[in-house]
């Protein structure tokens, strides 16, 4: 028996004395706002608690080490203290995904009791032990040196009540993250739940000779398990292609090591989990198909239809080697670039209730309409059968577009006639969902003798790994935007997507740009030394801007602001003498001639209680992952049906109430969402006007918003015929290196569209930079001979709060006159040209350049 007390209560506990004290607080006591983000690696940081006094990782602490203790979590702390951190965390905009947020407040009121008045380096030597995928850990440094000023004062700062567009009004249900009493879908439960555990394949590439799942059906707990004989419907799901098998069936051959074999299903976790382990497969273990090139003219093919995934080719223009030979100054090298994993910090979670003939699933994926079609196809049940309903989601950045565990907790609930959850642990995550592409660039590029660009020649290949996954239109990108954002008359871009039996590569913020971006950026900073040409003034004078053309020959509209992102950077970068410098560009949208239908439905519901008699629900069918979607939506909608900010609006994702949407991916939710919402808060507005602005008189009516991004092109074309995206956006990062090579400050200056709120706006472009950082120095994934070489989070070379260098945030805000409200999407382009910016920084302190990334280990 052990006894301590549990915010202020007296409490005992007899279980086993080795379970963490988050397996306790969260299944025992069910307070969830305490996070398990990386399965007791102590490697995160979202599972703060106090423990006498002093800051604890509630995830590795047993129970017997609390004996006598005196535990303290958020939901106990004094409410004026947890409102002052909470508020000082939405007012700085620090709070995006929210899923690490209760971890860092635990660790702002453990810090701020012993050191009222911290210093900034104090406190970002304090929140080292946190991991923050989104942020940046900018703002979370700043709301903590906040709360130190205000709790001395005893004033809960009160928010930005401005709802216009520009203003900080505070992110939508942010304070609820702040607190982690918003649910993510590991903290939802459901009477009766049982939980799924997944068998993974052992190897890269085995035939499946036997399954035997006997001795682990008779462990404690089992419901059932679950194999490829139990799907009534397709078995094979996929979100471009039809390509990966939900289950492996005995007989045939294994693609990776995420290649899932069978679920357990028992009454907790820890016995699927368990019995999971007891399921024994008898292997013909394969030599595995790694080496991409190889993998091109190998004769085992790894799909029915050979290794190949994508073979393109962009050109236009004079024949690329004559222009090259005409050339004053050509460049050329070769590049490569490493798999990393997104490491979002909320693993992958699925619940699934059964429902009237289907299911009902509570998802935080990118794409809920894509999950409801492929579940109904693998139950064989009609699509109306099935609801997918949006918890948010704890980080994304493109790594939940493709399904993980949705189809097994399906399954498992739709046969078993019980909720199940399945949720992937952290070693788990990295095992199986899709990561970045991994590549190998060779480019050529010419000048003439002013530096004006004339040609380039590039081929790519791509190690796309076991599934289509997103690989095709990710690596399509990457070569739709080979020549990063410069006006070349001359282009031959060919790339190729080749499977391995590597981890999956799919989408992850930048969508297969990162990579052409750094080789082409790099090598920018090449010829221009070998023809003496100044590297911004090359730049901007290759720029794109109106009436200018990318690398498919597509002529830019109004709206691009390059050239003024460089104008912003141009004094600070010739102010220092060690300064790297890159341009990008990045479109907004899948484009490319493919249908991108958005709905939302606006409703006007009474509530008397509400100053304005009556509150609005918006529904929509996008993924809030941090990014902020669900604020610009709301903003949005205040902006033109000029509502103020005591009109109640809630926000839901779900198919249940029809509003479509493909999934949250290309940078385009703000725009297409946001047209939408234009489109229906326009009718809302006009009928305000009808009766006298007077919102309860409305109440019943519903407005139906649409958008479709029409007129665009696919493939290639003549310039000015062509028309791949609706809208790009533009940035210029430039980096401060001091004489070791460490990093001094980045700058990031961004064609911003309208800003829609600022501190997200920030936020968003911190947390990119940092993302970029971690791409260029040290991120890649633990993965040798299609194994994985550690589970852990810590071996994905992540940045931390220490890491971070001084960075300046310029907003260079002109108006697309194709976004609505003037505004762009702005998610991904914020770490595309860090990376090369840092490598040609790094080359002005040693003279070495580098053309390998990561270019450092981390520490
Ligand atoms: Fe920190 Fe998302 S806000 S991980």
């Amino acid at each position: 028996m052990i006894a301590f007390r549990l915010n202020g209560q007296a409490t005992t506990y007899d279980g086993d004395p080795a379970v963490s004290l988050l397996s306790y607080l969260r299944n025992d006591r069910h307070l969830t706002a305490a996070k398990d983000g990386c399965s007791g690696q102590a490697a995160c940081g979202a599972c703060l608690v106090e423990l006498n006094g002093k800051a604890c990782l509630a995830c590795s602490t047993p129970m017997s080490k609390v004996t006598d203790g005196d535990v303290v979590t958020l939901e106990g702390l004094p409410e004026t203290l947890r409102r002052t951190l909470g508020m000082a965390f939405v007012n700085r905009g620090a709070v995006q995904c929210g899923f690490c947020t209760p971890g860092f407040l635990m660790r702002a009121k453990v810090l701020l009791q012993t050191n009222p008045n911290p210093t900034r380096e104090e406190v970002v030597k304090a929140v080292r032990p946190h991991l923050c995928r989104c942020t940046g850990y900018v703002k979370l440094v700043d709301a903590i040196l906040d709360a130190a000023t205000l709790l001395p004062e005893g004033n809960i700062p009160e928010p930005d009540d401005n709802p216009r567009l520009g203003s900080g009004w505070p992110k939508y249900g942010g304070y609820e993250r702040a607190v982690g009493t918003r649910p993510f879908v590991n903290d939802i439960d459901a009477p009766g739940m049982a939980h799924g555990a997944i068998v993974f394949s052992e190897h890269p590439r085995a035939r499946v000779l036997a399954i035997h799942t006997d001795e682990a059906a008779d462990m404690p707990g089992v419901v059932r398990i679950l194999t490829a004989d139990d799907i009534p419907g397709e078995r094979v799901l996929g979100l471009y292609a039809k390509d990966w098998p939900v289950y492996i069936k005995v007989g045939e051959v294994t693609r990776y090591i995420g290649d899932a074999l069978a679920c357990v299903v028992a009454e907790t976790e820890a016995e699927a989990r368990a019995a999971a382990a007891c399921v024994k497969v008898d292997y013909e273990v394969l030599t595995p198909l790694l080496d991409m090139e190889e993998a091109e003219t190998s004769p085992i093919h790894i799909h029915e239809n050979g290794n190949i995934l994508l073979d393109k080719t962009i050109r236009r223009g004079e024949p690329v080697d004559e222009a090259l030979a005409r050339c004053a100054f050509t460049a050329e090298a070769t590049y490569r670039t490493q798999a990393v994993e997104h490491a979002f910090i909320e693993p992958e979670a699925t619940l699934a209730v059964p429902e009237a003939g289907g299911v009902r699933l509570y998802v935080q994926s990118q794409g809920i309409w894509h999950d409801k079609t492929d579940i109904a196809a693998l139950l064989h049940v009609p699509t109306p059968k099935v609801t997918v309903t949006l918890a948010d989601s704890g980080g994304a950045f493109g790594g939940k577009e493709d399904f993980t565990c949705q189809p097994h907790a399906a399954l498992a609930a739709y046969l078993l006639g019980r909720p199940v959850k399945v949720r992937l642990s952290r070693p788990e995550s990295i095992r199986m969902h899709p990561k970045r592409h991994g590549m190998k660039l060779h480019y050529v590029i010419g000048c003439d003798e002013k530096g004006i660009l004339q040609a380039a020649k590039v081929r790519i290949i791509a190690d796309t790994g076991a599934y289509a996954s997103a690989g095709g239109p990710v690596v399509t990108r990457t070569g739709t935007h080979a020549t990063s954002a410069y006006h070349i008359p001359s282009v031959d871009v060919h790339v190729k997507a080749v499977f391995t039996n590597n981890l999956p590569a799919g989408a992850f913020r930048g969508f297969g740009v990162n990579q052409s971006n750094f080789a082409m950026e790099c090598l920018i900073d090449e010829l221009c030394e070998k023809g003496g040409f100044d590297r911004w003034q090359f730049r901007y004078d290759n720029a794109v801007a109106p009436g200018r053309m990318v690398t498919t020959g597509q002529v830019l509209g109004e709206g691009t602001a390059l050239r003024e992102t460089l104008l912003a950077v141009r004094d600070a970068f010739r102010s220092h003498p060690r300064a790297g410098i890159a341009c990008a560009i990045k479109n907004s949208g899948i484009g490319n001639g493919i249908p991108e239908p958005c709905d939302c439905y606006l409703e006007v519901h009474p509530a008397p209680e509400q100053p304005a008699g009556a509150r609005l629900v918006l529904h929509h069918g996008w993924t809030e992952m941090g990014q902020g979607i669900n604020t610009v939506a709301r903003q949005m909608l205040c902006e033109v049906a000029e509502l103020g900010p005591d009109v109640a609006i809630d926000i839901t994702a779900s198919t249940e109430y029809g509003a479509f949407a493909g999934s949250t991916t290309a940078s385009r939710g703000t725009f297409q969402l946001g047209h939408a919402v234009v489109n229906a808060a326009r009718q809302l507005r006009g009928d305000l006007n009808k009766y006298g602005g007077r919102l309860d008189r409305l109440v019943g009516r519903f407005y139906k918003g649409h958008y479709d991004s029409a007129g665009q092109t696919s493939g290639q074309g003549a310039p000015g015929e062509i028309r791949n995206h609706v809208s790009y956006s533009f940035a210029t990062h430039v980096v401060f290196m001091d004489e070791e090579g460490g990093i001094e400050k980045i700058i990031a200056a961004h064609d911003s569209g309208r800003v829609v709120n600022r501190p997200l706006y920030e936020g968003q472009v911190q947390g990119g930079v940092v993302m970029g950082m971690g791409y260029a120095l040290t991120e890649s994934i633990p993965v040798k001979g299609g194994y994985l070489t550690s589970g852990k989070l810590n071996a994905c070379g992540l940045l931390r709060s220490v890491d971070v260098p001084e960075i300046e945030v310029i907003a260079v805000e002109v108006p697309d006159p194709e976004g609505p409200c003037g505004a762009k999407g702005i998610g991904e382009i914020a770490c595309i040209p860090t990376a090369p910016a840092i490598v040609n920084a790094l080359y002005l302190v040693d003279g070495v350049r580098r053309r390998e990334l990561p270019v450092r280990k981390k520490r």
